[in-house]
């Protein structure tokens, strides 16, 4: 390991992130362990510079004391405990540290190096895979979204044609994604890479289907259905990649800290096709993963895309999904993309795009009536995707953009704009 490593116990508090998070943003690298951590586990990290015992309220689980070992005070590493009057730690805060009392610790009481970057990281993360791996293969479902690309550039860059990527084109991706995806990890980095075009197939399960949990339970489930099918065909794989991110096993909860959802990226494989987990991400909150993309050289693009559920367009094509609509969707979010990335608003806006929903207006086109379908468009900021508040986007870019979608969007007459914050509406459609 080459980084100085901070290890915080976690005593139940739901502040360990807020803490390991301005550890590493003064430059040193912090993990949040377990409270009963051995003192040989931690002896074994062999980086580790301090301990931060972090209490709070739920460090009373069902009224028992969550306590850390004993022995842990006397391995000898400095340590300061948070909330919690109980600890032996002779600094003892009542409440979160303050950026200059955090910065005493690291840096006069563990003598921590400034030596937590990219550049470190991915080195640690690339020898670790080549260790866990061997000369074996690692199977990875490259869906083109930012965690997925991300594990891809890292396998590559480990052990390259080890790596074998499945892109599954579900026929519900935005324009150009998925030719995107093959250019990049195909053409540029040289990868292992299948690509399947199951589209038809896909629409073919989703053909009248109109309530949004059965669609995306049949997107969910055909899609491991692919995979599991070419999984079956290849030969010699022990491994499967996983795009977990640090806030995915936080969130899957701990053994004091509740659990907020259940995570999995490719869930529901079944019993016989079980591979080892390789996870290289795993410690990265979402703006490091970002960054990790970069060092290794993804586009830009492809690194800062906006969030884009699993379901894909087909839950912003609304109701039961059809061809002409969904070309609908995929045009207008386009046009939608491009007309903002020229505003600047691609870097300001949250979240941004178009759905169609399953009914006709009338209108008029070359002195005719016509009656066809709408695009909504929707601009949302958010924190946490808990709750949004829409973008005030500037008149004359809407009138640009309703201008293109009515000129160049097939079976379109009507653009409207969505006010609605959340709650009460969600930010998807369904
Ligand atoms: P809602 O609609 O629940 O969306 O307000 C919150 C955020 O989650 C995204 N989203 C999904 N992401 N699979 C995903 O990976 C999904 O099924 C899914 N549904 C919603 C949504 O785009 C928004 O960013």
């Amino acid at each position: 390991m080459k980084q100085d490593l901070i290890v915080i116990l976690d005593l139940g508090s739901t502040e360990n992130t807020v803490i390991a998070r301005e550890i590493r943003d003064l430059g040193v690298y912090s993990e949040i362990h377990p409270h009963d951590i051995t003192a040989e586990e931690l002896k074994a990290f062999d980086n580790v510079k301090g301990i931060i015992l972090n209490g709070g309220e739920n460090r009373v689980v069902d009224g028992q004391a969550v306590e850390i070992r004993p022995e842990i005070y006397d391995l000898g590493y400095p340590m300061i405990s948070v909330d919690y009057p109980q600890s032996k730690c002779e600094t003892k805060f009542s409440v979160l540290p303050g950026k200059e009392e955090l910065k005493k610790f690291l840096f006069e009481d563990c003598k921590a190096q400034t030596n937590w970057n990219m550049k470190n990281f991915i080195e640690d993360q690339v020898a670790l895979i080549r260790q866990q791996v061997g000369d074996k293969k690692v199977l990875l479902a490259l869906s083109g979204g930012v965690d997925s690309s991300v594990v891809a550039a890292m396998l590559i860059k480990a052990i390259g044609q080890q790596l074998v990527c499945v892109h599954v084109n579900h026929g519900l991706m935005r324009q150009n994604e998925s030719e995107s995806v093959v250019k990049v990890f195909r053409d540029e980095l040289h990868a292992n890479l299948i690509y399947v075009d199951a589209s038809g197939r896909f629409l073919g399960k989703l053909e009248n289907v109109a309530d949004p949990e059965q669609k995306r339970k049949i997107i969910g489930g055909e899609f491991i259905r692919v995979f599991e099918e070419e999984a079956r065909k290849l030969e010699g794989i022990n491994f499967l990649g996983q795009g977990t991110i640090y806030p995915d096993i936080i969130e899957s909860g701990t053994k004091t800290a509740k659990m907020v959802k259940s995570h999995h990226n490719v869930g529901g494989l079944p019993e016989d096709l079980k591979f080892e987990l390789v996870e290289p991400l795993k410690q990265l909150f979402k703006d490091e993963v970002r960054a990790c993309g970069v060092e290794l050289g993804l586009p830009h693009d492809m690194v800062y895309r906006q969030p884009f559920p699993g379901p894909g367009l087909g839950v912003r094509c609304l109701g039961a999904i059809t061809r002409d609509r969904l070309e609908a969707v995929r045009k207008s979010d386009a046009i939608l993309r491009e007309e903002f990335a020229k505003a600047g608003l691609d870097k300001k806006v949250w979240q941004y795009f178009t759905v169609v929903p399953d009914f006709k207006s009338v209108g008029m086109k070359n002195n005719a009536r016509v009656f066809e379908y709408m695009v909504i468009i929707r601009a949302i900021n958010t924190i946490d995707a808990m709750t949004a508040s829409i973008e005030k986007v500037d008149w004359d870019v809407l009138e640009k953009i309703t201008d293109r979608i009515l000129a160049e969007v097939e079976n379109v007459n009507r653009v409207c704009y969505d006010m609605s914050p959340k709650p009460p509406a969600t930010i998807e459609f369904e």
